[in-house]
């Protein structure tokens, strides 16, 4: 979401006549785009504003922006303590960016950190780092409360953006070259639950949504991040089951897998719960890949709990894990919680999570050696060669010339924990089965 905000603040200073420069000494404006989410970017952004001090006294015209979740959180407290920021821009009032860097060459310092979204910011013009792929924003904010979060905190309850909004806006990006969309929100399968459609008196709802999106021509691939596995229900596995262009990848936060931690948390599911919509899905969606966030070190989890989490690792048998050290986050319940975990005990679980998840992934991916796999062309690799990304969400990497926004088949000729290694299909090899498949 936060990456999304900053493709927004770049179309916006782009459509104003402004150009990307390397140095900072040049710029005439800088914005710092904040997430708050798990680390302490106070620390981060008061450094980065110390650092800028001189180059702004060399330069009078810089103006200094600082956005995002520390925006809406530190409100005047930023320019108190950085008198020489110039617009401080909440995370509901990135419409009005322009507006305040004007305001601010006038009359100086100026803020906006309203609570509320009027406009949404797939609305406002992009530059996006990508002409292939795009993120949509189907609601913001979040109505949960999981105590280590300080989403709700910074971006409100959740709005969801019309259906026609958001069909209107995927459609145009389909129409100027867009293969693959991910669909964004907080909380994406609670989408609608703020809406009523006009006329029908029911409400907009996920699935619905999944299936509007897989109706655009020229879209390939629909993704979404994150359903809440609270939320979720079976007419979303028969979309993503059902919809030819929704691809057969989950990101499924557990967070925990020790009842007594989710409780805690108040994350309203329970593991058994999880693991049932895990197997559910599966069967639905043969082939599916599944994808996570684990917290580990959240106050008061034992040993025992911890063993849960790696029982529930075990018996997901996720595709991927994204694993966070448990941080304190000011405003959370959590953070003001009296069983904080030891540095060192959180390190060493965590650890051991990585070992077991990085086995997981390697079985996972040697399932697909040997097989043919349809790859989106992403740019070039590490090592030279190009890098793609299947159906599935698995990074290949192989030889090849292949443009950004190509498909083609790709034989998996090897699997390391994260990503494949594989070998282009001949393109005699590609004629002779289409020839195949028409005869
Ligand atoms: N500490 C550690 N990880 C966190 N996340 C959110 N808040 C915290 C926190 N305070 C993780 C969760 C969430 C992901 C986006 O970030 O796992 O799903
Ligand atoms: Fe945060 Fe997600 Fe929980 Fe909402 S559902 S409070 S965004 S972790």
């Amino acid at each position: 979401m936060n990456e999304h905000d900053s493709e927004r603040i770049a179309g916006l200073l782009t459509a104003d006549g402004y150009v990307p420069t390397e140095e900072a000494a040049d710029a005439e404006v800088v914005v710092f785009n904040t997430c708050a989410i798990r680390e302490n970017a106070d620390n981060r952004l008061y450094g980065q504003l110390g650092r800028l001090r001189p180059l702004k006294m060399a330069n009078p015209r810089m103006r200094i922006v600082v956005a995002g979740c520390l925006a809406q959180k530190d409100r005047g407290l930023i320019q108190r303590r950085a008198p020489w920021v110039d617009v401080v821009v909440g995370t509901h009032a990135l419409p009005s960016l322009l507006e305040l860097i004007r305001r601010a060459e006038a009359e100086g310092p100026q803020m906006d950190v309203r609570e509320y979204t009027e406009i949404f910011p797939s609305a406002l013009p992009a530059v996006r780092g990508d002409r292939h792929r795009a993120w949509v924003s189907v609601s913001v904010g979040c109505d949960n409360r999981c105590t280590f979060c300080i989403v709700p905190l910074v971006r409100g309850p959740q709005r969801s953006r019309p259906l026609g909004e958001i069909l209107a806006e995927v459609q145009g990006l389909a129409a100027s070259g867009v293969v693959e969309v991910t669909l964004l929100g907080q909380n994406v399968n609670t989408y609608g639950r703020d809406l009523t459609v006009p006329g029908s008196g029911s409400r907009s709802r996920f699935a619905e949504l999944l299936r509007a999106v897989d109706g655009v021509e020229g879209l390939r691939r629909i993704r979404f991040t994150s359903p809440h596995p609270h939320d979720f229900t079976p007419d979303v596995i028969d979309a993503i089951a059902e919809c030819e262009r929704v691809c057969e990848h989950i990101h499924f936060p557990l967070q925990s897998g020790s009842d007594r931690v989710l409780r805690a948390m108040r994350r309203s599911y329970r593991s058994e719960r999880y693991l049932s919509w895990v197997r559910r899905i599966r069967e639905a969606v043969p082939g599916i890949a599944f994808s996570t966030d684990i917290i580990v070190g959240f106050p008061g989890e034992t040993e025992e709990d911890f063993r849960g989490t790696l029982r529930v690792v075990e018996e997901a048998r996720f595709d991927s894990a994204y694993t966070f050290q448990y941080s304190p986050r000011p405003g959370t319940a959590a953070a003001s919680f009296e069983d904080q975990v030891p540095k060192e005990v959180v390190q060493e679980r965590f650890d051991r999570l990585l070992t077991v998840q990085e086995r997981i992934s390697l079985e996972r991916n040697r399932a697909y050696e040997g097989r043919t796999v349809e790859v989106l062309v992403e740019g070039t690799g590490r090592k030279g060669g190009v890098q793609g990304r299947t159906r599935t969400n698995k990074v290949v990497h192989f030889e090849g010339t292949e443009a950004p926004g190509a498909f083609l088949d790709v034989v998996v000729e090897r699997a390391h924990p994260h990503h494949l290694l594989g070998r282009p299909v001949p393109a005699w090899d590609r004629r002779g089965r289409a020839l195949v498949a028409a005869g």
